[in-house]
């Protein structure tokens, strides 16, 4: 059984799109597909970004852990809200912190808003950064408009049914990139 990661991105006070996050990790389970882990990076804090983790002559036990989740992560799923038509700081810092680690992991994403276009305008912009950094993102998109109507605090989704019609493609296009990394390996 495939390790998938949820990289949480928002870090903001009083956060939404980490129901969307919580989301995913249930329903992996519940359908029995991975193993999951959130990598929640509001925990983590992680300083802005002075230098990659092998130029740091002591990186933090934060920093370590971090890198070590995503590099045994068989594929990611990279839940990220939408700011000011782009993705968070918080995301841009946790790429480009590492190198290695991202090298050909298969990586979903879902953009998040509160609005009505579920974050799209992120897309491409993370996309060029992940392309940029070797990762290998899924062509297959997770947006969530309205984001804090659509699951409860728990990532519970208030029309379940809709939501995981949605979650189906996304997740087994998903699972379908980390069979051929691991085939090709
Ligand atoms: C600094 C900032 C900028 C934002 N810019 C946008 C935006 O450009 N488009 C949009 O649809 N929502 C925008 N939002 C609203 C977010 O989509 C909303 O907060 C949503 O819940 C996802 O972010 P969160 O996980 O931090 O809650 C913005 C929110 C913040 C805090």
């Amino acid at each position: 059984m495939p390790h998938i990661a949820i990289i949480s991105a928002s870090v903001r006070t009083g956060r939404a799109s980490h129901r969307t996050a919580l989301y995913f990790q249930n329903y992996l389970v519940e359908h029995n597909l991975a193993t999951v882990e959130i990598i929640d990076l509001k925990a983590y804090q992680f300083p802005v970004f002075e230098e990659r983790i092998w130029n740091l002559p002591d990186p933090s036990p934060a920093l370590l852990d971090y890198a070590e989740r995503v590099k045994k992560a068989d594929g990611i799923i990279l839940v990220t809200p939408e700011y000011n038509g782009g993705y968070p700081a918080s995301i841009k810092n946790a790429i480009d912190v590492l190198y290695d680690e991202w090298h050909r992991k298969p990586i979903a994403i879902s953009t998040n808003s509160d609005g009505i276009f579920g974050g799209t305008q992120v897309i491409t912009s993370l996309q060029w950064s992940l392309w940029k950094i070797r990762a290998w993102t899924v062509p297959a998109m997770f947006p969530v408009p309205k984001v804090q109507d659509t699951f409860d605090e728990q990532g519970v989704p208030v029309d379940k049914k809709a939501i995981d019609k949605r979650a189906s493609p996304f997740i087994k296009e998903l699972l379908w990139c980390i069979e051929a990394s691991k085939r090709m390996a």
